[in-house]
Formats: C-alpha cells, structure tokens, sequence
C-alpha cells in the first residue's frame, strides 16, 4: 500500500550551523517550521567559547526566530584553552547542551580548534564529570592523509584513545560518512552516539563530479564512496538509538560556493525533515523516521521527547533554485529538483 501522509512526534535537529547577523535571520525560520529544538553549532567567527558569548548568541537566534516556538540548544567551542571552570559554568547554565571539539584546520572557521586533545584534559574531565556531552569533527587534518580517509584515521588515532581515557564521557560523532564510523559507534558502548545528514545518506561522491565540478555538493566530511552510504542506509533502517538525525545545514552565500576555493557545508535547511522522509521511504523503512527524527536524539542528551507532531504529505514539490540571504542568495540542496514529501505547514 503506498503511504500519502505519515505524522510523527515533532523532530529536533541535533548537529544545525545558523550563523549569526542577517544570514541568522534568512536561515532560522526554515529549520524553526520544521524542528521544535536544534543543537546550533558555535563555530562563528569569532568562535561561541564562552558561556557569556552563548548568551548573547541564544538571545540573537530567539530574536530571528520570534512567534515561534523553536528552542536553540546551544553549545560551547572547545579550544586548547577552555578552563574547567567554563565547562562549571556551561554546566550551571541549563541552556548548552554540548562542547563542540573542532580539530584546528578541519572545516569551515576551525581555526580557533583544539590543536592537541590532551591541552583538553582539564575540559575534558569536567564534562565526563557534568555529563556534558563532547560533539564530535571526526576528521584528523594532517595534510598527508588522504581526504578520503580522514574520518576513519581519526577514530584510530583520536577518538578510541580518547574513549579509553575518558570511559564516562559522552560524546557525538557528528555528521557520520563511513562504514568505519557506523561499525566503531555499533562496536563500542551506549554513552557513543553519532548524527547522521540527510546529504550522506542520499549522495555518493561522485555528486562532486556529475557532469563537471559540483561545489554545492562540496561538504566536510566529504561525500565519500558508494560503500559508505550504504553502511549508513543501514545503519539507520537498524533502528538503533544510536544515530539520530542531524543536518549539518551549513549555509554559505551562492559566490561563496561558486568560487575558485568553494567552502565547505550544504544548505539543506529549507526541506530537510522532507529529504530524510524521502530517504527512509526509498529504504522501505518510513516507519523508523519517527525514532530516528524524534526519539533517539532527546533520548541521547537525556530531554524529553517532543509533544507536538508534524504531518507529511506525499506530494511532489520542486525546491527553489536559490533563495535571499541576507542581501546575497544561497542555493538550497536539490535545487530545481523535485522532493517526493511535503512539510504540512503547521496552521493547516
Ligand atoms: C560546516 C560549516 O560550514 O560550518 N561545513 C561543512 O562542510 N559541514 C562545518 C562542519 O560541520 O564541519
Ligand atoms: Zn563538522
Ligand atoms: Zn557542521
């Protein structure tokens, strides 16, 4: 029987990057329609490192996000510097949810990151000891590693090293692109988790290539081979609560992108709950999308589920080529192409 409508408890985006100004204010309000809460990334320029800096941040994206309900989780950028005493105060503050570990170098404004992990020790045992989780760049940027092979390289020489010294620390491997990630997550203990993006699950790495370069499909960690998408279909048609959903929409201007050195992140913001629907469906696994979406992201960082719902309806609808951001324009992921599924707009 074909499905024509599914609702499901309203989901929440665990891995989101807003920026700040008025490209805040022209990306915000895609992702409040659709989410009830968003991890929001800290990597602004200059970095969101301190809790006083996540307060004023909060206090921006509740202005960009006003009449809805929409609940920005904020989180704090670890550097080599980062006190014990901040991981205290982010822990006092109720509102930041995580600390965000960067390598220094590895994706877009990662330059204040941590340059050695063990700088972070300090940080490290007050999270372990707060329950704070650590959110995970799983990249290592040592220039001699292939780009290809960067995640894998990093579980080996950072992040199972840093799970032995740390056995109580909860951390998310973000934004997850390898069978390597999906088998280490499976393999070691319940405080792992790891967020999984919709532009992974839907494209191989030949979607930088198709016809000529494709710099809006140019993310970090780059789209890697058809193998690994396939590890990740898996991973989530398992239904297991350790890979939740979260976009990594990273919203860059059109030119920005269109340029001889591109910058790295996909805006999927505008349909993304729309994109991981098509997704499970093509998987024939559309009744896991609620847990996936809804359950095992608030159930991880220990809140509670959503109230509300949302409704799908299986109508076709094509995605705009671009959109205004701030006085620029951004290129939406799927642009100009046709999306099986469509958000009901909430006061329908
Ligand atoms: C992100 C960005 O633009 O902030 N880019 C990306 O390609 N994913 C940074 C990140 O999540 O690594
Ligand atoms: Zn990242
Ligand atoms: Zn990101």
């Amino acid at each position: 029987m074909t499905t024509h409508s599914i609702t499901i408890t309203q989901p929440d985006d665990w891995h989101l990057h807003l920026r700040d100004g008025d490209i805040l204010n022209s990306v915000a309000p895609f992702t409040a329609k659709q989410f009830q809460r968003a991890i929001v990334m800290p990597n602004l320029v200059p970095a969101v490192t301190t809790v006083t800096q996540a307060v004023a941040y909060l206090d921006r994206i509740l202005a960009a996000v006003e009449g809805t309900d929409f609940e920005p989780l904020m989180t704090l950028y670890l550097t080599d510097n980062t006190s014990a005493e901040e991981i205290t105060a982010a822990r006092k503050s109720c509102f930041i949810k995580g600390v965000k570990l960067y390598p220094a170098g590895a994706t877009t404004n990662s330059d204040e990151g941590v340059t050695d992990i063990r700088r972070c020790y300090p940080a490290l045992e007050e999270m372990q000891r707060a329950g704070l989780p650590l959110l995970v760049h799983g990249e290592v940027t040592d220039s001699s590693i292939d780009v290809f092979d960067r995640e894998k390289v990093f579980i080996d020489r950072v992040l199972a090293p840093l799970i032995d010294t740390f056995p109580e620390l909860k951390i998310v491997f973000e934004h997850i692109t390898t069978a390597d990630a999906v088998d280490f997550v499976l393999a070691v203990g319940p405080l792992i988790g790891a967020t999984v993006t919709a532009h992974h699950l839907i494209y191989n790495r030949n979607a930088m290539f198709e016809g000529g370069i494709r710099p809006h499909h140019y993310c970090l960690p780059v789209l890697k081979r058809e193998k690994h998408r396939q590890a990740l279909l898996k991973a989530i048609a398992s239904a297991n609560p350790k890979f939740f959903l979260g976009t990594d929409s990273a919203p860059h201007a059109k030119h920005r992108k269109e340029s001889d050195c591109g910058c790295a992140g996909i805006f999927s913001a505008p349909f993304a709950i729309e994109l991981y629907a098509t997704v499970f469906e093509m998987i024939d696994a559309l009744d896991k999308l609620e847990a996936f979406a809804s359950y095992h992201g608030p159930d991880f960082y220990g809140l509670p589920r959503n109230n509300g719902t949302i409704t799908l309806q299986k109508v076709a609808h094509r995605v705009p080529e671009s959109y205004p951001l701030a006085d620029q324009s951004i290129v939406p992921l799927m642009a100009g192409q046709s999306i099986p599924w469509q958000l009901v707009p909430a006061n329908d």
